[in-house]
């Protein structure tokens, strides 16, 4: 099973959030990253990273900017952004990186697959019990579409924007403020890297 999950990392002291796909096995996370995002350039040289554990809607928030609720967590004498309305957060030391060339629906690409291991595990906020809203699936697809945006051509692009406006549609129907106005911003950004 692939978990979507908020990656925070810092460079230079900047900090960063993204969200993405992530395998666990035992004490071992495995990711896959696109070359092209700030998390593939910080990870590239960054041997820590923290893996949040989130809510749907502040996974689909992160894919839209960095600017976040930070806090730190120490780990030795390194301290690492998360967010701090992550229910837990693991913090993951990269014990392996590799380069591979791929094609896919989103054309040729040079991803980094990093292998980590979990170092330390912490609850951090406890995830409230509310029912299945269709609005929290919608709104982390709208957020994968809008994160491919501007990698693909333009005859792709005009049909992921569809598919936008259909989970748009229903969001319209089924979410709250928050959702609406976050869906709102993913169909208005023409270029998902200059919000
Ligand atoms: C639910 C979800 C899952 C994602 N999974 C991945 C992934 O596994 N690998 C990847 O490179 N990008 C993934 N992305 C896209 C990145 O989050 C996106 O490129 C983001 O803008 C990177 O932010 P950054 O430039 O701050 O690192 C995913 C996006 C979403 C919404």
């Amino acid at each position: 099973m692939r978990y979507e999950v908020v990656i925070t990392c810092a460079l230079n002291g900047k900090y960063n959030r993204a969200p993405i796909g992530v395998y666990f096995k035992d004490n071992w996370v495995k990711l896959h990253l696109y070359e092209g995002s700030h998390t593939y350039d910080i990870l590239k040289k960054e041997n820590y990273f923290v893996v949040n554990i989130t809510s749907p809607y502040l996974l689909a928030q992160s894919v839209y900017d960095d600017k976040g609720n930070y806090s730190t967590i120490e780990y030795s004498d390194i301290a690492l952004p998360y967010l701090s309305d992550a229910y837990k957060i693991y913090v993951v030391k990269i014990v392996k990186r590799k380069f591979v060339d791929i094609k896919d629906e989103y054309g040729d690409s040079k991803l980094m697959v990093i292998q980590g291991r979990i170092l330390l595990e912490r609850d951090i906020n406890s995830p409230p019990v509310t029912p299945y809203s269709r609005a929290d699936g919608l709104i982390v697809e709208m957020a994968v579409l809008y994160s491919r945006l501007n990698i693909v051509n333009e005859e792709k692009r005009v049909e992921m924007v569809k598919r936008m406006e259909e989970y748009f549609k229903i969001i319209k129907k089924v979410g709250d403020e928050r959702y609406i106005r976050l869906g709102e911003k993913f169909l208005k950004s023409k270029n998902p890297t200059t919000p």
